[in-house]
C-alpha cells in the first residue's frame, strides 16, 4: 500500500514537472515556408546573434534568383523556451532588403514552427515614390530535414 502511494506520488509530480517544462524550439537548421522559400541557419551564438542563407521561391523585380544572406538576432532571455527573433535578408540580386521578426513556436502535435512578419523595402529612384516601396506580410516557416 506504502509502495503504491510512493508510486503514484513519484508519477504526478513527473507527470507535473513535463507540464511545466518550456517547449524547446530551437532556429537553427533548414526551413522551408509557405511560399516554397528555403532558408538555412547556422549556429546562434552567445549574444544570440547568427547568419545563415536565403533562397526566396518569388521576386518583385525581374531579376534571376539567387541565394542571398542573412544575418539575425535571437532574444537572448530564452529560459522559457519558444523564443523571439529577428533577421534582415540582404538580397544578392535586387536593391531591396527585407527584415523578418518573429516567434519560434512548438505547436499542439510537437512540431517547430516560425510564424513571421515581414517588411520589404525596394529601392525606388524618386522620393515621389516612396509611398509605394514597402511591401508587408506574413510567413510560416516549417522545419525541413537537412539537404546536404
Ligand atoms: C526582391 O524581390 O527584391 C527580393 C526578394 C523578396 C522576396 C520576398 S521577402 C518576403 C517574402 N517571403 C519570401 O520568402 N519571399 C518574399
Amino acid at each position: 500500500m506504502m509502495q503504491a502511494t510512493l508510486f503514484l506520488l513519484l508519477l504526478s509530480l513527473a507527470v507535473g514537472a513535463h507540464s511545466l517544462s518550456p517547449r524547446r524550439c530551437k532556429l537553427t537548421g533548414h526551413w522551408v515556408n509557405d511560399l516554397g522559400s528555403k532558408m538555412k541557419i547556422s549556429t546562434v551564438n552567445q549574444d544570440g546573434g547568427f547568419s545563415g542563407s536565403y533562397l526566396t521561391a518569388v521576386t518583385a523585380t525581374n531579376n534571376e534568383i539567387k541565394e542571398s544572406p542573412l544575418q539575425g538576432s535571437l532574444q537572448r532571455s530564452n529560459a522559457k523556451g519558444q523564443p523571439t527573433f529577428g533577421f534582415t535578408v540582404n538580397w544578392s540580386f535586387s536593391d531591396s532588403i527585407t527584415v523578418f521578426t518573429g516567434q519560434c513556436f512548438v505547436d499542439k502535435d510537437g512540431k517547430e514552427v516560425l510564424k513571421t512578419m515581414w517588411l520589404l523595402r525596394s529601392r525606388v529612384d524618386d522620393i515621389e515614390d516612396d509611398w509605394k516601396a514597402t511591401r508587408v506580410g506574413i510567413n510560416i516557416f516549417t522545419r525541413v530535414q537537412s539537404q546536404k
